[in-house]
């Protein structure tokens, strides 16, 4: 494959002849630009031993050129990429359109420029090509759960590594959870003192009796938290973190009781599921957490966009609850479904106030939603989804049975997960514009370790990094497994544990077997 390039670019002219990079290669950029000097040069040359210089002025040949203008009839993110045998130009509009130029030109050296160690006897061809490229959607996220399983600093950053390589430009971090709470939040220690660690872990299903037998554990501090967010920075990728609430919640209360509806104790879960341990509305000081807690949270995340989860909220302790019955009374609610709007409203209005925007789960969806908010749709009604479009709110797309990368190989083939388009069907003209894009979740109950993670997600990860940059007209099965297949050897360099031909698309017989008994 000539051009093995994931996302496959809009167009793409083929050219005769390679560029060969070796020791007198030079970069030519101006002063708005040097960054990518630094980019270029930190992958260039560990593997091929060569210095890469910059701005020989006179220089006209065997050159790589970054260029900025804002005059360029290009998409924000767009760039061009001319290669030929003398030079390599990369025009863009933005820093963000040079970037993804330059990935695409490092998709099209040979996979051993992954190497972090010297790669001797290797000539580095570049083959000839002109390309002018655009992303589809704004919106092309992936979503990590540290919570269900604590994923250290490392392995956070070479997922957004991948990320850029791929183009993704939002890393949606699920940071709180029933069994794990993994933010340091300064005005209350507790939440990871005691809420960023569990008992035990169940294994295999959430009605198993099994467990690991040993207490599980971690978190970040708002050091490292500033660090992850200036290197996804660098790469162009924006943080959204997830704060979930009112559900989700049974960490948080069991650090501090007086959070939920009888203010009784509850330890950190260690079995999964949904759990009816959640937050009281019904008390101020709860509001006064949430906002407290989404104060240091936006002190630390720059993103416009704030997620508070809103998911699975089962309803039964307010029900019961005096403190929420009362709340009801007083505000005029219908019922408890209310109350949760009125919790989602009133954290959407303070985050208006502090320049955000909210983004929930799509539980959060009512008549009544304040109209900003992002619908992030998992699963249940399309309709109501549609329905919130059509009254021209926004919406990421990330429906479970085609995005969910912890999902297994034999009921979610890659093939399948090519096949989905994030446009649902019955939208037309402007309201497609509210579509903002997909993301792809990892939830982690069932994956424990760093090789785990990476199985489910690569290659799925990148078809839908495909569906997401990629044109639907451009987009072609038969030639995303081809160039997929030559970048393989790329994923071997960059260590990554891809999941094989067999393996990621199971046989016929191997799923029928799944259907029936469920493994
Ligand atoms: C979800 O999977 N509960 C969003
Ligand atoms: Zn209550």
């Amino acid at each position: 494959m000539h051009y093995p390039i994931i996302p496959r670019p809009n167009k793409l002219i083929e050219r005769k002849g390679f560029f060969i990079l070796n020791e007198e290669t030079c970069v030519k950029t101006s002063q708005e630009c040097t960054k990518f000097v630094s980019y270029l040069k930190e992958l260039v040359e560990t593997p091929t031993g060569f210095t890469i210089d910059i701005n020989s002025r006179d220089k006209v040949e065997n050159t790589i050129e970054f260029l900025l203008n804002k005059n360029l009839a290009l998409e924000k993110e767009g760039y061009h990429l001319n290669i030929t045998e003398d030079k390599i130009v990369i025009k863009a509009r933005e820093s963000v359109g040079l970037f993804y130029g330059m990935q695409t030109l490092r998709q099209l050296l040979p996979p051993e420029i992954e190497s972090n160690s010297p790669i001797e006897d290797i000539e580095w061809k570049i083959p000839c090509v002109s390309i002018e490229d655009y992303p589809r959607f704004k919106w092309r996220g992936h979503m990590l759960d540290v919570c269900r399983h604590f994923f250290g600093v490392d392995v956070v950053k070479k997922t957004l590594n991948l990320m850029a390589l791929q183009k993704l430009n939002v890393f949606h971090w699920h940071l709180t959870e029933d069994q794990g709470w993994r933010i340091e939040i300064k005005k209350y220690p507790k939440l990871t003192d005691i809420g960023s660690k569990r008992a035990d872990t169940q294994l295999k299903h959430s009605r198993s009796r099994k467990f690991r037998g040993k207490p599980h554990g971690g978190f970040y501090t708002q050091e490292e938290i500033r660090e992850i967010v200036e290197y996804a920075k660098k790469r162009f990728i924006t943080v959204v973190p997830e704060i979930e609430i009112p559900g989700h919640s049974q960490a948080a209360i069991a650090a501090y009781p007086e959070l939920t509806c009888f203010g009784d104790n509850f330890e950190v879960a260690s079995t999964f599921g949904v759990k009816k341990i959640i937050y009281c509305p019904g008390k101020d000081e709860v509001f006064k957490f949430w906002k407290d807690v989404l104060t240091e949270v936006m002190n630390l995340f720059p993103s416009e966009v704030i997620h508070i989860g809103g998911d699975e909220v089962p309803k039964d302790r307010w029900q019961e609850c005096p403190d929420c019955q009362k709340l009801i009374k007083e505000k005029n609610l219908k019922n408890e479904e209310d109350l949760q709007v009125y919790v989602t409203n009133t954290m959407a209005s303070f985050l208006a106030e502090n320049g955000r925007r909210l983004m929930g789960w799509n539980e959060i969806l009512d008549e009544g939603l304040e109209p900003n908010a992002i619908c992030h749709y998992w699963a249940h009604s399309e309709k109501e989804v549609l329905k919130h479009i059509k009254m021209g709110r926004d919406m990421v797309n990330s429906k479970n049975k085609f995005t969910y990368l912890n999902y297994g190989y034999k009921g979610m083939p890659l093939e399948k997960v090519y096949s989905f388009d994030p446009v649902l069907e019955g939208l037309e003209g402007e309201e497609l514009k509210h579509v903002l894009g997909l993301e792809t979740p990892l939830w982690t109950e069932w994956i424990p370790d760093q090789k785990t993670l990476e199985f489910q997600a690569f290659p799925r990860i990148m078809a839908l990094a495909e569906i997401s940059w990629t044109s639907k007209e451009n987009r072609d099965y038969t030639s995303f497994f081809q160039r997929l297949q030559a970048f393989e050897k790329r994923l071997d360099y960059l260590k990554v544990n891809y999941a094989n031909e067999e393996e990621r698309n199971p046989s016929l017989i191997a799923r029928i077997r799944k259907l029936i008994r469920g493994k």
